[in-house]
């Protein structure tokens, strides 16, 4: 008795639940209405057979609970039932699974006007590809893959002009179709960006699509939607819809292949003529400077450098009142005059014998060897850095620049900017140091990696 009024009871439990639960589809930014009215039809369909199902069977508990001197009858078959049931089965499994398939017919078919983007992606990051004044996206040769040519562009002249994110952050215009098409580079990853509906595998070896036109301006975050390893949860970035001529003035500005390809000659000259300011307090052969906070500059990779130069012109990084040095350094990047010069001062710079700084003092190395573990896969097991990560190399810096950099990446003083994806995701992977000891136990161990000094 009391357990069919349990079962009753949870079963109007779980439908209230559902009807007034706070946890609802975030608001609707695209054109796909559809897929909501798809989710309605299911959770009506799955609904509708739980009551069903569970009230039948607190129904089955009452009528047939145990009486004295009944006996249980047995009765293996019954067509009749057997074949009503299959007949209900199917016509219900057909309501849930036809209206799905023509909203996937629609969301894989682009109109004729929309225009592309190739989203592509790796352990752990989102960059995206659009094609320049021809329209036209270059080949592309998983064989030419490299540091220097990241979406791995063959020959094909036509991709000379394609426009090229590396950071994980997307315009789309307002009110405009847009398919986009879904590349990996290693493994599976999932694109999810829940207001707008919209999610597919991005499966290695072949190009998947999906369009969709975004209706609401706003800021929108991609997550990876597949366990793609460590650092998947970290694996986002942000989709801005904005208005057509917002979308076009950055497009416009976004550097192409051909431009890429020519960062790959830079004058060195001329970035050594740019290095006389930055040697004042980074040394004249990048070895820095403790007495004034100036970390080493020697051994840092042209890409690293080129970035950080960029936050720093662009506000991103040295703008936080809790910043100091940044503060310091934000005007010595705003005097190179542009991004050649940029790339001039990275390269120089990268011909300096890398630095090697003393072992840490503080902290416990064999503690902070299980600690970096995680940093490892951005980082290279021995701090050397990782190109395709686009993470930085970490052997050889000085123990009180590097504590103060997972501090304030843990504080969000470092990191939190809007423009700085990489800052956004190394302020999620510092919470996995809990306390100033955490930080001094993987300092300990990073210090003496690269030195051959480790335990
Ligand atoms: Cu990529 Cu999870």
């Amino acid at each position: 008795m009391i357990i069919a009024w349990v079962v009753i009871l949870l079963t109007l439990g779980s439908v209230l639940f559902y009807l007034v639960s706070p946890w609802q589809l975030t608001p609707l930014a695209s054109n796909w209405g559809t897929m909501d009215t798809t989710i309605q039809i299911t959770a009506l369909v799955t609904g509708a057979v739980f009551v069903a199902v569970n009230l039948f069977l607190a129904w089955v508990i009452l009528r047939y609970r145990h009486r004295a001197g009944r006996r249980a009858d047995f009765e293996p078959e019954n067509k009749r039932l057997e074949g009503w049931l299959t007949l209900v089965t199917g016509v219900g499994i057909a309501a849930l699974l036809a209206p799905g398939l023509w909203v996937w017919g629609d969301f894989v078919r682009a109109p004729e006007e929309a225009h592309r983007v190739e989203v592509v992606g790796q352990q752990w990051r989102w960059s995206f590809r659009l094609p320049g004044e021809d329209g036209e996206f270059g080949r592309v040769d998983p064989r030419a893959l490299e540091a220097d040519n990241p979406f791995g562009l063959g020959e094909d002249p036509a991709g000379l002009d394609d426009r090229l994110v590396m950071e994980p952050r997307l315009l789309l215009p307002q009110g405009q179709p847009v398919q986009l098409r879904l590349r990996s580079k290693d493994v599976l990853h999932n694109f999810q960006v829940a207001n707008f509906r919209a999610k597919m595998d991005l499966v290695p070896g072949q190009v998947s699509h999906f369009w969709l036109t975004p209706t609401e301006p706003g800021d929108y975050q991609v997550v990876c939607a597949e366990l793609c390893g460590i650092a998947h949860f970290a694996m986002r970035a942000r989709i801005e819809v904005v208005a057509p001529e917002v979308f076009e003035a950055w497009r416009d500005g976004l550097p192409t292949q051909a431009d890429w390809l020519a960062r790959a000659n830079p004058d060195l000259e001329a970035g050594r003529t740019h290095y006389a300011s930055c040697a004042a307090c980074h040394g004249a052969s990048g070895g820095g400077n403790a007495a004034i906070q100036a970390p080493p500059l020697a051994g840092l990779t042209p890409d690293y450098l080129y970035r950080q130069l960029e936050l720093f012109r662009h506000g991103a990084r040295g703008t936080h009142a809790e910043d100091g040095p940044g503060q310091q350094m934000r005007p010595f990047a705003l005097q190179l005059p542009d991004e050649a010069a940029i790339g001039d001062v990275a390269a120089y710079i990268a011909t300096f014998e890398p630095a090697i700084s003393p072992p840490a003092e503080a902290g416990d190395p064999r503690r902070g060897a299980g600690l970096y573990r995680t940093c490892a896969h951005c980082h290279g097991a021995r701090g050397e850095g990782v190109a395709a990560t686009r993470g930085p190399p970490l052997a050889g810096l000085p123990d009180w620049y590097l504590i103060r950099q997972l501090e304030h990446f843990r504080e969000g003083i470092r990191g939190r900017h809007a423009d700085d994806p990489y800052g956004n995701q190394m302020v999620d992977m510092a919470q996995m140091l809990v306390n100033r000891r955490a930080v001094e136990d993987v300092v300990a161990h990073i210090t003496r990696v690269g030195t051959g000094t480790e335990e």
